[in-house]
């Protein structure tokens, strides 16, 4: 019979291959990155309302959810198992302007979290972080197009991890 590997050798194994474990992030700096992000956004005067009319004043859900987000993403701990496209599809629809979630939106989100990421991180963990955001605000951005029947243009050059 095949021997089947114990779920401790399996997590030990993910948290091996992890980028984030390459690149010096762990739990605690994911945790202050969500919490410090999050706190520019509310104050943002662009973005910060968008937030506020989903969440109101108890951010605190949101954040747990975003720590667990993120140790997916770059820990491979399987934390968060939702599916966030049709939450930016539902926004970019409900927007108040009626115009949606455009380029210019996900531009500044991204220029925020670079300025998290400068205030708070070492290199190699800055690299990573902003290479995933990038990639996702790339594939909302675009799944968001295709949505509304136009064709995906581009945000910008996706720097590469590293
Ligand atoms: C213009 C840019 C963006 C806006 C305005 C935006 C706004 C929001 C809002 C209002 C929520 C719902 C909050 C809640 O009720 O919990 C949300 C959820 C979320 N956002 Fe964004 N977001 C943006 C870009 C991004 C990007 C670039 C990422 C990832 C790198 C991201 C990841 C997520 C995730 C994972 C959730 C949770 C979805 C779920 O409910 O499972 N967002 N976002």
């Amino acid at each position: 019979m095949e021997h089947e590997e114990s779920i401790e050798a399996r997590a030990e194994r993910r948290r091996q291959i992890a980028p984030g474990n390459h690149a010096g992030v762990d739990e605690a700096l994911i945790e202050r990155v969500v919490r410090g992000f999050y706190g520019h956004i509310r104050q943002d005067a662009r973005l910060g309302p968008i937030f506020a009319a989903e969440i109101g004043h108890d951010w605190e859900p949101h954040l747990l959810k975003m720590i667990d987000f993120w140790s997916s993403v770059l820990l491979m701990t399987g934390r968060y198992s939702g599916r966030p496209m049709p939450v930016h599809i539902r926004l970019d629809g409900s927007k108040g302007d009626g115009k949606g979630l455009d380029a210019g939106d996900f531009q500044h989100w991204l220029a925020l979290f670079e300025a998290t990421l400068r205030e708070l991180c070492p290199g190699p963990a800055e690299a990573l972080f902003m290479d995933r955001a990038r990639r996702i605000a790339e594939s909302f951005r675009m799944g968001i197009q295709f949505h509304r029947g136009q064709t995906p243009d581009w945000l910008g050059p996706v720097r590469s991890a590293g």
